[in-house]
């Protein structure tokens, strides 16, 4: 199989990464040759004569051309003749992952992180593959701390709606997505933005996805923030909830409360027993309310805690170097809601999966995984949460710092 120039940008970028960022062209044929593990037959193919009856290793050539292109976008410079080096925006480019790139980072036997976009990612996948869509997408104007630059209302509005039909069709008909989707405050002001409301708004005059429900995750350790208006002047609440808005095309999509029921506060014999009356004063008819159904059944609030992650996977990014994922969902939350949706071996795809909550949550509950990210420096330090995986080790040593 010939190597497309276009999957030579990245061992290219990173073979100039691992040898400091300055090298030589001989020294980056070896190491991209090495990196994609070329054959000698593949390494010396020679193109077909030229005007002047000459040829050339048609492997080096395009390696030379994919550096022609890397330098038209400011990857890579020539200080001197006979010299590559790495720019401050190839140094980025090995990190964020652009349009075009899909890159396995790990595996296990349950699923794969893939370091991409998930505009390019979308395009991968089966129709009718994906059981439950389970996200965290970054609110307007955390944007800008990712990949997508400042969106604000509007435009996250039109992001959401992009990935939401364009992951429509790769849903099975009985599949489901859950968003959890944070409130903020316009810039500057005490009120709050209303893309929540403009997106309900749009999917229902534009798609056939309906709320089936709204979680909310009650965020137990939620700091005292906007700052201003919260610990300053004092006039709003700690906004300590997040709705997690499950909607799909199918009204009756897959879903089960027995999965999720809750521990019982008092037995079921003793809360309402027979002709008991409630609090409210209503008086209860003699059956079903006694009955012991394993657990009662949960509300819509979930609480539990934020969280940094566990110990080892912290220590394991300070080792390496890697940054700390600055918006971690509880696994607790991740778990709850899939196992609301899904069943064992289905399929869960979370495609801005950060420290890939969703994956650990997937693995715990026997259920298949499909996770991406634009950040490659995230879901390096997040494949120390699996001690089963298989990982892509010239990928991971080229990146690491
Ligand atoms: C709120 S975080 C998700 C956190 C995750 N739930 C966890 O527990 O770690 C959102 C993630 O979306 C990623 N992201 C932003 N834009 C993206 C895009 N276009 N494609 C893929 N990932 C993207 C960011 O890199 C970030 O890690």
């Amino acid at each position: 199989m010939r190597i497309s120039r276009k999957q030579l940008l990245l061992p290219l970028i990173s073979a100039l990464s691992k040898d400091g960022g300055v090298s030589t062209p001989k020294k980056i044929y070896e190491a991209v040759a090495d990196e994609l593990g070329l054959t000698h037959e593949q390494r010396k193919r020679q193109t077909k004569a030229d005007r002047n009856g000459q040829t050339h290793n048609a492997f080096e050539r395009d390696v030379r051309w994919t550096r022609q292109t890397a330098t038209r976008k400011g990857l890579i410079a020539s200080p001197e003749r006979g010299v590559w080096s790495l720019t401050d925006l190839g140094h980025d480019k090995l990190h964020n992952a652009s349009e075009g790139l899909v890159v396995t980072v790990f595996e296990t036997p349950h699923g794969q992180a893939l370091w991409t976009k998930l505009e390019t990612a979308v395009g991968h996948f089966e129709d009718n593959a994906i059981d439950l869509l389970f996200t965290s997408p970054p609110y307007p104007g955390a944007l800008k701390q990712y990949a997508n630059g400042d969106l604000d209302e509007e435009s996250w509005v039109s992001f959401m709606m992009d990935m939401i039909s364009g992951f429509a069709p790769k849903m099975r008909d009985t599949g489901s997505m859950m968003l959890n989707v944070a409130e903020t405050y316009v810039p500057g002001l005490p009120i709050k933005q209303e893309h929540l409301t403009k997106l309900r708004m749009r999917l229902v005059t534009e798609t056939r996805f309906r709320v089936l429900d709204t979680l909310y995750w009650h965020n137990t350790s939620r700091l005292a923030s906007p700052f201003r208006w919260v610990a300053q002047q004092r006039i709003r609440l700690k906004p300590s909830v997040e709705p997690v808005l499950w909607i799909s095309e199918n009204p009756y999509a897959k879903a089960n409360n027995r999965n999720v029921l809750q521990k019982y506060k008092k037995p079921p014999s003793e809360t309402y027993h027979m002709g008991g009356v409630r609090p409210g004063g209503h008086r209860m008819s003699s059956t079903g309310f006694s009955r012991d159904n394993g657990g009662s059944i949960a509300p819509v609030l979930f609480s539990a805690g934020g969280s940094a992650g566990p110990k080892y996977y912290r220590e394991a990014l300070k080792k390496e170097g890697l940054p700390q994922h600055p918006a971690i969902m509880p696994e607790a939350l991740a778990q709850h809601c899939i196992k609301l949706a899904t069943d064992p071996g289905d399929l869960v795809v979370d495609p801005m999966a950060g420290s890939l909550t969703t994956a650990r949550a997937c693995e715990t509950l026997s259920r298949d995984w499909i996770c991406l990210d634009s950040s490659l420096s995230y879901l390096a330090g997040a494949r120390h949460k699996f001690p089963e995986r298989r990982e892509n080790s010239s990928l991971l040593e080229a990146m690491l710092p």
